[in-house]
């Protein structure tokens, strides 16, 4: 990385900004994980000079990357930072932009163009660009992180693809899912392929379900007005969940290259059997917690779900029959992210317990956040008795096997690999049109006549009891398998 880069964020004055983009570079730059030569360039509407910038943007480093602040080091990093202020629709703004970042670049430079706007400026921003010649890869490469939400259904999704592809090839295009960034999210990959004992499990033979659960206990606030329009099935559901269970359930990809890994996920998210009209009312649950319709900027009579829980099926040969069970929504009683493999229970039991209802079956927990770890549940003798057993817990915590190695931001591993040019962690095309393609089917399931009814929940809850329903319905339950030990 020793090309002078350029990363220009459009959307300077917003919240990701001061939270996550500049604290993220912040610390990629005490980590010596910048080119050697960088500038980082904000342009939004606001009148701010480059000094109130860097006074802006070093009270949200100071207070979103707290532990990591240091004064010197801040001096030297804002040295980099300017701003240009400019409304996206104005093209002498991005005439202004382009001779400012030549005249700073001084000699041929990459750049990477960060649009962390409203999704209705992404295609604006890259017309804008392609006009000023901005895009052109003469001189170095340009790339593109688009920031999420990528479409709102399949059509408009496609359209966005489309259009995008009208100015930038695909692998000039770094869509943002924050999930991926997670260390625990792509501990995924490396505990199912760098580890022989599960992979031979991982399968219709040996697994009963899975449950992917994302729960947040903070409920819409501020964000009430983009929330009313999205709901929990845009705003959890259609990325974060759809790649989870793409990490989950897809086949081996034959090397850690981009491609080799997205050709993968796209595969798998493509054979999810759509949600048809007669399961509709059984495979998916959705609620609104009480009090949603108070918040301001919720419309008066929002039928917007904050909570949905679906049972969908993955038509190939490994899945064939394994229900997968998913659930995420806001106000509920805790923030947690999990993965849970249920295993089968054993085919026959040899010692003497009262009813087959106490077998108890395996599982494996991957924690994903806040108690990043693994557990793996069995069943172990009670000592001092003939055959008394009682599950126990064989865990990993990232806490305390890697102690001292703080887990970093999502934002920060995702800068750092969009400015490397590894887009492993970005979704590309044909993997979004696939997880909408899916989620359309809910959709228009829930506008049809066969859709469930809306269901409501406590705050503080674990959502509606239609949501246990649709496990217990089959003799199974939503387990909690990574609360604190
Ligand atoms: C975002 C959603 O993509 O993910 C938010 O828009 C949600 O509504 C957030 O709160 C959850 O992310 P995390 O990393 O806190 O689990």
């Amino acid at each position: 990385m020793t090309k002078p880069t350029s990363i220009v964020i459009f959307g300077a004055s917003g919240d990701l900004t001061t939270r996550k983009l500049i604290p993220g570079l912040y610390n990629l730059y005490c980590k010596k994980r910048l080119p050697n030569t960088f500038i980082i360039m904000g342009l939004s509407r606001g009148a701010w000079t480059d000094e109130q910038f860097r006074s802006e943007m070093k009270k949200g480093t100071k207070k979103f990357s707290s532990s990591t602040f240091l004064e010197e080091k801040w001096q030297d990093f804002q040295s980099h930072l300017f701003y240009t202020e400019g409304l996206f629709d104005d093209a002498q703004a991005f005439e202004r932009l382009n001779g400012r970042l030549a005249t700073l670049e001084a000699s041929p430079a990459n750049r990477l163009y960060y649009l962390s706007v409203a999704p209705r400026f992404f295609l604006m921003i890259v017309e804008q660009l392609a006009q000023q010649v901005m895009l052109s890869e003469q001189e170095g490469w340009r790339r593109v992180v688009v920031e999420k939400p990528f479409g709102h259904d399949l059509a408009s999704a496609r359209a966005l693809n489309h259009d995008l592809h009208q100015h930038l090839s695909e692998h000039q295009i770094y869509r943002i899912d924050h999930y991926l960034a997670k260390e625990t999210v792509q501990n995924i990959l490396v505990f199912r392929f760098a580890n022989t004992i599960y992979e031979p499990l991982w399968n219709r033979n040996y697994i009963d379900h899975v449950q992917i659960t994302a729960v947040e206990s903070v409920d819409v606030g501020h964000r009430a007005g983009y929330y009313d329009q999205a709901g929990v099935l845009k705003d959890m559901f259609q990325n974060h969940l759809m790649q989870l269970t793409a990490l989950v359930a897809m086949e081996p990809p034959a090397s850690f290259d981009a491609d080799a890994v997205r050709n993968e996920k796209a595969k798998v998210l493509k054979s999810i059997q759509p949600m048809m009209p007669d399961t509709i009312g059984t495979h998916s649950v959705r609620a609104q917690y009480e009090g949603y319709l108070d918040a301001e900027g919720v419309a008066d009579q929002s039928s917007t779900p904050t909570y949905a829980a679906l049972q969908l099926h993955i038509d190939n040969w490994r899945w064939q029959g394994v229900p997968f069970y998913l659930r995420s929504g806001k106000a509920l009683k805790t923030k947690a992210t999990e993965i849970i493999v249920q295993f089968k229970r054993p085919p026959h039991m040899m010692f003497p317990i009262d009813n087959d209802v106490s077998i108890r079956s395996n599982y494996l927990a991957l924690c994903i956040q806040p108690h990043e770890g693994i557990h793996l549940r069995f069943e172990a003798k009670v000592p001092d008795t003939d055959a008394d057993m009682r599950p126990v817990d064989m865990e990993f915590h990232y806490d305390d096997e890697f102690e001292g190695l703080a887990i970093p931001e999502a934002y920060e591993r995702l800068l750092s690999e969009a400015i490397e040019g590894d887009a492993t962690l970005f979704t590309r095309s044909d993997g979004i049109e696939a997880a909408w393609t899916y989620i359309d089917t809910v959709l228009q399931g829930w506008a049809s006549a066969y859709a469930p009814p809306m269901d409501s929940y406590t705050k503080g809850s674990w959502g509606p009891s239609s949501s246990d329903l649709l496990l217990t319905k089959n003799g199974r339950f939503w387990r909690h398998g990574c609360a604190e030990h």
